[in-house]
């Protein structure tokens, strides 16, 4: 039986694991078409968020009866076309909680204490000394920390928030409007944890940012679909909020230019789950469901 792996992953994960099967692995920047062609005579996928397996893709593979998506979200997935087909998705939770909590911290800390323009300024060749006004950022003990999308990584978020000295405010998918009104209005850093669905696609535009806490900082590890990113850079042009730290993007891997160019924004290139430990077990994790369900037992971690 073929597997097809989207592209190359930490081993021994498909050498291990996946022994016993077919398996042909593709290359970073995978050509639609030859995405779809390999497709075709799969019986299974491991993907990553890079690509987008939508009905076309699902069409085109009369063999497949699992997608592997090595990440816990799946919006980069059509399950509607998988569940119609029978065709069961699995994805990676749990195994990236911390990492990515952890770089969600790594993101408020750069922004409250404004280490992009530090570092900066400590490679430029032209800081000459300590001074009482230089790169102030704000401290972090006492205010208060929103976390919207309490699931898993945003409650990790949320207990490192404690330990440094922050009161947190958090909102889950069952909380209503007013909890996310006070979200915007009390949070100094609001961090997302959401999946995108069509309730939070879009949730984070124009009107809510400037409902946000004046000087307040935005932060987003989940998916770029929550942040109109245009909005974004109004609000921190306009002095509303005082800066960004984002590791995920409205049209990935495209970045706003608006935000490219600002140096109150702290942009990493979508690695909040990239440590060695962590992107093995992803790899682990996807495979292990890949055998399973090639084997006739049921996988682990199923979404459809
Ligand atoms: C990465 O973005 C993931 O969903 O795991």
């Amino acid at each position: 039986m073929r597997v097809f792996v989207t592209q190359p992953i930490p081993e021994p994960s498909t050498r291990e694991i996946l022994r016993d099967f077919d398996v042909v692995i593709g290359r970073r920047g995978l050509a639609r078409e030859t995405l779809i062609a390999a497709g075709a005579e799969a019986d299974a996928l491991l993907t990553t968020p890079a690509e987008r397996i939508d009905a076309e893709v699902v069409d085109a593979a009369p063999r497949l009866r699992i997608v592997a998506n090595g990440a816990v979200g799946t919006d980069n997935i059509d399950l509607v076309a998988c569940r119609a087909r029978g065709i069961v998705v699995t994805n990676t939770p749990g195994v990236l909680t911390e990492a990515t909590a952890d770089l969600t911290w790594a993101l408020i800390l750069a922004v409250a204490r404004r280490i992009h323009e530090g570092e900066l300024l400590a490679r430029s060749g032209t800081w000459d000394g300590w001074k009482p006004l230089e790169l102030l950022g704000i401290s972090l003990e006492g205010k208060t920390l929103g976390i919207y999308g309490a699931g898993r990584i945003g409650e990790s978020v949320a207990r490192r928030g404690a330990a440094f000295g922050m009161n947190v405010v958090k909102m889950t998918s069952r909380d209503g409007e007013a909890r996310f009104e006070e979200l915007l209005s009390s949070s100094d850093v609001l961090s997302l944890h959401a999946p995108a669905t069509p309730e939070t696609r879009g949730r984070f535009g124009e009107a809510q940012l400037f409902r946000m806490k004046k000087g307040a900082i935005l932060v987003n590890t989940s998916r770029g679909a929550l942040v109109c990113e245009a909005a974004l850079v109004k609000a921190l042009e306009a002095g509303h909020l005082r800066g960004a730290g984002l590791d995920v993007y409205e049209d990935e891997p495209a970045i706003h230019p608006g935000l490219v160019e600002r140096s109150d924004v702290v942009l990493l290139p979508h690695i909040g789950s990239a440590t060695e430990e962590t992107r093995l077990a992803m790899a682990r994790a996807a495979c292990e469901d890949i055998r399973r369900v090639l084997t006739g037992q049921a996988p682990a971690h199923r979404v459809v």
